[in-house]
């Protein structure tokens, strides 16, 4: 596996925005609304790079009907660089694809994960935001990937097992990574009033023991139009751009782009390797 200290171009010209999507449990619409949420903000003159942080079951490349000859497995063992994987997405958006199904990939140390995420620091992009889909559960990857961004959006659906779910992300991000501020999306919902009690919902079991800010960014509703554009591998803003989905992603985009910049140009991911291998002593 490729170590740090790997030679990739450095031009770290601009501060970028980083983001992830996590949420706990599997199917709550991480992936969905990590692809959506960058192709709305390409298709607003942004320069989006979309990472598959989901290292042992990617899916970016398939709901964006990609087909990647390397991927993410390929840099970790040597045989790629980084800039190389690449891949064009919708409009302003740049692809970092992840293997499906690479044994190797499951079992990364913190070290590898580190080193990983190091070299986006010296990826050679003009994007200024980052988003990274990052794996369901509590793997050794998602901590990493969370604890390496300036923000952590929590996907949630009305299930008492994905607000539980993401109830246990929060906290050990919390306990581990002392992240302190979250987004929270509401996901398939019926209304936006539905959208706000399932946020409710999340709020109620962590106030009562922890001391974290949930800031509420909107729903998204159910939409079986959203289901036909990953059918057809598309994203709902190209597929069906008028669909309710894809009007509640540019309220989302329109947010995200509120959001305040970093305003240091500290590379393209805010950590670097050392800061990732000591015990996380966070600042968010
Ligand atoms: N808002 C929505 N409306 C309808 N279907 C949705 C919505 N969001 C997600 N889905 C469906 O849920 C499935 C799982 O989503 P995905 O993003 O792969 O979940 P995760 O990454 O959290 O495991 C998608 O394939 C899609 O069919
Ligand atoms: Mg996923």
């Amino acid at each position: 596996m490729r170590m740090p200290g790997s030679t990739i171009k450095s031009r770290q010209t601009q501060p970028v925005q980083t983001i992830a999507i996590a949420g706990g449990k599997g199917g709550v619409g991480k992936s969905v609304v990590a692809a959506n949420l960058a192709a709305t903000l390409g298709s607003d003159a942004h320069d989006v790079l979309l990472v598959d942080g989901d290292l042992e079951m990617g899916s970016i490349d398939q709901l964006l009907s990609l087909h990647p000859k390397h991927t993410l497995s390929d840099v970790m063992s040597g045989h790629s660089e980084l800039s190389d994987i690449v891949l064009q997405g919708p409009k302003g958006v740049s692809v970092v694809p992840s293997g499906s199904g690479v044994y190797e990939m499951a079992q990364l140390s913190q070290v590898e994960h580190a080193s990983l995420i190091g070299l986006f620091s010296d990826l050679c992009t003009e994007a200024e935001v980052m988003i990274i889909d990052v794996a369901t559960g509590l793997s050794e990857s998602m901590l990493s990937f969370c604890r390496a961004v300036r923000e952590v959006i929590i996907v949630v659906v009305d299930e008492p097992t994905a607000v539980r779910d993401a109830y246990a992300t929060i906290r050990v991000l919390h306990e581990k990574c002392r992240t302190r501020r979250f987004r929270v999306v509401s996901n398939k919902t019926q209304s936006s009033c539905h959208g706000l009690d399932i946020y409710s919902a999340l709020v109620d079991k962590t106030d009562q023991t922890m001391d974290v800010l949930l800031d509420y960014c909107g729903s998204i509703p159910f939409d079986p139009q959203l289901k036909l554009a990953v059918c057809q591998q598309q994203s709902v803003i190209e597929a069906y751009p008028c669909s309710p989905s894809a009007l509640a992603f540019r309220k989302l985009g329109a947010r995200v782009s509120r959001w305040p910049q970093p305003q240091t140009p500290c590379g393209h991911i805010e950590f670097f390797v050392e800061r990732l291998i000591q015990t996380a002593e966070g600042t968010r």
